[in-house]
């Protein structure tokens, strides 16, 4: 298929094919630009692409995702952060990545065809990154291991499009193995592969894709990850993450001390503003610190239950998640706490959103045999609101990328 629409589209045949899969995020949410731990699998829906290598260093973009559906044309050499829009930025940026580490990139035709749902927080976008890392990787016989795969995807993605995320969607991409979790601790990229089989246990895992929009190169991904620097750089620590479990309360207070002396500090330069303005960024600060903290001891708790052979354990863990991060972290919105409260209302095992919020997709936990009542709840609140049906499918654990021709 994506082979014959390469055809179609340039007029000759492809080198060959690679798939990247979408991923779920099971919990380790905003954890990942914090040192933390994650625990994402890689979904069946994928990116595919159909790859030739070019030596005149042109790079031919086409998709069948894009509704205009022209072939972009650009120049290798002339590829800048910041210089090319739309999806197009995604596939650009890991070539002009891939040139900046210093791999010999001449060019290539491509056309990718995807079923992963678009603007969900399934990380279409880090799979198109992956896939084309991975065949130009191939291709031009660079044999970039995984991991490091992974890190020049990110770096596009930084640098060259403009987003602040961290390093576990495309490691999940890159990384994951079918009927399997990723556990990566996100400081050493170290990661564990654990068993994931929900079937096995007469459970599901829904997936609802809310349909509202999230964006992470706009502000509240970046602003969310600004205040844990801060957090930590008044914590004295390198990274979140370096906050054990154990002594949160220490760090809450020693937060809100730093805050009363900033605050007395902007009074005695009768500088009101400043008083205000820094009590309420260490309000936050608390919150997102709470979160990271206890986010990584609750990735630690589903990997326990999971190890121990008691995946319907996990369920409450996935919902205190969900308050976390609505609560403290400040990340969800109406739709996502629609669909964690109807699921569990309607007798779900645990719920939670999934990815970086602001919209996208939660994830459910139920027993086989309330699936289908747990969907119609929700599809019923959404309906009675007169919100726009979310999108619903079972995710099972699929491999991470690979070459298929
Ligand atoms: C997005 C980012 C990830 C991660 C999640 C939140 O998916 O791409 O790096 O930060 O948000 O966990």
């Amino acid at each position: 298929m994506t082979a014959d629409v390469f055809q179609q589209t340039y007029g000759f045949t492809p080198e060959g094919v690679w798939a990247a899969p979408g991923r779920v995020n099971l919990i380790g949410e905003h954890t990942d630009y914090n040192d933390g731990f994650v625990l994402p699998f890689a979904i069946h829906q994928t990116t595919t692409a159909a790859v030739a290598r070019r030596d005149d260093g042109l790079l031919r973009l086409h998709s069948s995702a894009d509704p205009d559906g022209a072939v972009v044309e650009l120049r290798v050499a002339d590829l800048v952060p910041g210089g090319t829009d739309g999806w197009a930025a995604y596939p650009a940026g890991v070539v002009w990545a891939l040139l900046d580490a210093g791999h010999p990139v001449t060019g290539a035709d491509i056309h990718y065809d995807s079923t992963i749902p678009i603007a969900a927080g399934l990380s279409s976008s880090h799979a198109l990154e992956v896939v084309t890392t991975l065949a130009l990787s191939d291709l031009f016989g660079l044999d970039l291991p995984l991991w490091q795969l992974a890190r020049l995807c990110q770096r596009a993605e930084n640098v060259f499009v403009g987003a602040p995320t961290g390093i576990m969607d495309q490691t999940a991409s890159a990384c994951c193995v079918e009927g399997h979790a990723l556990h990566l601790d996100t400081r050493d990229l170290s990661q564990r592969q654990i068993p994931l089989d929900l079937a096995a246990h007469g459970l599901r895992l829904l997936v609802f894709d809310t349909r509202v929009k999230h964006a992470h190169s706009e502000g509240g991904y970046g602003d969310r990850r600004r205040g844990c620097e801060r957090a930590a750089a008044v914590l004295g620590v390198t990274a979140l993450r370096d906050v054990p479990f154990g002594e949160l309360d220490q760090a809450l207070d020693r937060l809100r001390a730093e805050d009363a002396e900033d605050a007395e500090g902007a009074q005695e330069a009768h500088d009101a503003q400043d008083a205000q303005r820094s009590q309420g960024t260490a309000g936050e600060l608390t919150g997102l610190v709470r979160h990271i903290v206890t986010e990584n001891h609750r990735v630690e708790q589903v990997v326990a239950r999971l190890e121990a052979g008691d995946p319907r354990a996990i369920g409450p863990l996935l919902t205190a998640g969900h308050a976390s991060l609505r609560d403290d972290f400040k990340v969800s919105c109406p739709e996502l706490d629609l669909v964690v409260d109807t699921a569990n209302a309607a007798g779900a095992l645990g719920a939670r959103m999934t990815g970086g919020g602001f919209g996208g997709s939660a994830i459910v936990l139920t027993d086989e045999r309330t699936a289908d009542h747990v969907t119609e709840a929700v599809l019923t609140a959404f309906a009675t609101k007169s919100l726009t049906a979310p999108r619903v499918f079972t995710a099972t654990p699929g491999a991470g990328a690979r070459r298929l021709a």
